[in-house]
């Protein structure tokens, strides 16, 4: 029988944006084969040497600025206009793809590529350009306390009450191109599903939560999504 889902949580992780050129982590080119965690994305390695740290993401951010959105995240547009319901995207992604496609509600709980914050006064402020532990912040005015607000591992999620009640409340789960290793987000399907959504992994393989889930859809996001969205469209035009 067709369904028709009041509230929809879309997880996301680097899969989604593979088809528009950007590494995932664990994957043999991934950003962690090439670049010890512990030397680039650890509260302690901020501190410890920031500049080598800054440098790091300074790298990273002409590449995401220039990246383009691909068919997945158009897909989640398309659902968010047509589909009339709640839908909230949680990315674990730092860079700025669904946004740049249209998406609305979008929370990304492991901080964004081009927003840095105060370690000093919380004040977070966005920029694509270069930024030194010289640089002061421009609200409190102290230097070398500037971070990109990215979640190091030692750090907490952003925006945690948030995804706690959108987890609680949605009937339809879907998660999309993450290996579901790093917690909490991979045990977000637990909590997803034990207040009764429906669950649905889009992966290119079999991840290492898979188990939780109950239907998986094995593709390119780019093809796997698109696919799906024009499902549950369907299917609310037959309910
Ligand atoms: P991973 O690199 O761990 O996993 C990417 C997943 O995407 C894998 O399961 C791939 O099979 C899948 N994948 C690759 N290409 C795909 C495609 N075209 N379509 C569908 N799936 C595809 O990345 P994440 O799970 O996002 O945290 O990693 C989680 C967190 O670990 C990241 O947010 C980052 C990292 O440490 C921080 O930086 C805080």
């Amino acid at each position: 029988m067709a369904k028709i889902y009041k509230n929809i949580v879309i997880l996301t992780g680097a899969g989604i944006s593979a088809e528009s050129g950007l590494a995932t982590f664990r994957s043999e080119n991934g950003l962690w084969n090439k670049h010890r965690v512990e030397d680039v994305a650890t509260i302690e390695a901020y501190w410890k040497n920031p500049d080598y740290v800054h440098d790091f993401y300074n790298q990273m951010r002409p590449e995401l600025f220039n990246a383009k959105p691909n068919a997945a995240h158009l897909a989640i547009t398309k659902l968010q206009e047509k589909y009339n319901s709640n839908i909230n995207v949680i990315t674990q992604n730092v860079d700025t793809l669904h946004e740049k496609a249209g998406n609305k509600n979008v929370w990304h709980i492991h901080g964004q590529i081009n927003q840095i914050v105060c370690m000093n006064c919380g004040h977070v402020f966005e920029t694509w350009g270069d930024v030194s532990s010289e640089d002061s912040c421009p609200h409190c005015g102290i230097s070398a306390m500037l971070k990109p607000n990215i979640v190091f591992f030692g750090e907490n999620l952003l925006y945690m009450d948030k995804v706690d009640e959108l987890l609680q409340t949605c009937n339809l789960f879907i998660s999309v191109g993450t290996s579901g290793v790093v917690y909490p987000a991979a045990g977000f399907v637990q909590v997803a599903k034990f207040y009764g959504a429906d669950t649905i992994e889009v992966n290119l393989e079999e991840t290492s939560n898979n188990y939780l889930f109950g239907r998986h859809i094995y593709g390119k996001a780019g093809k796997a999504l698109p696919d799906l969205v024009n499902e549950l469209l369907e299917q609310k035009e037959e309910a």
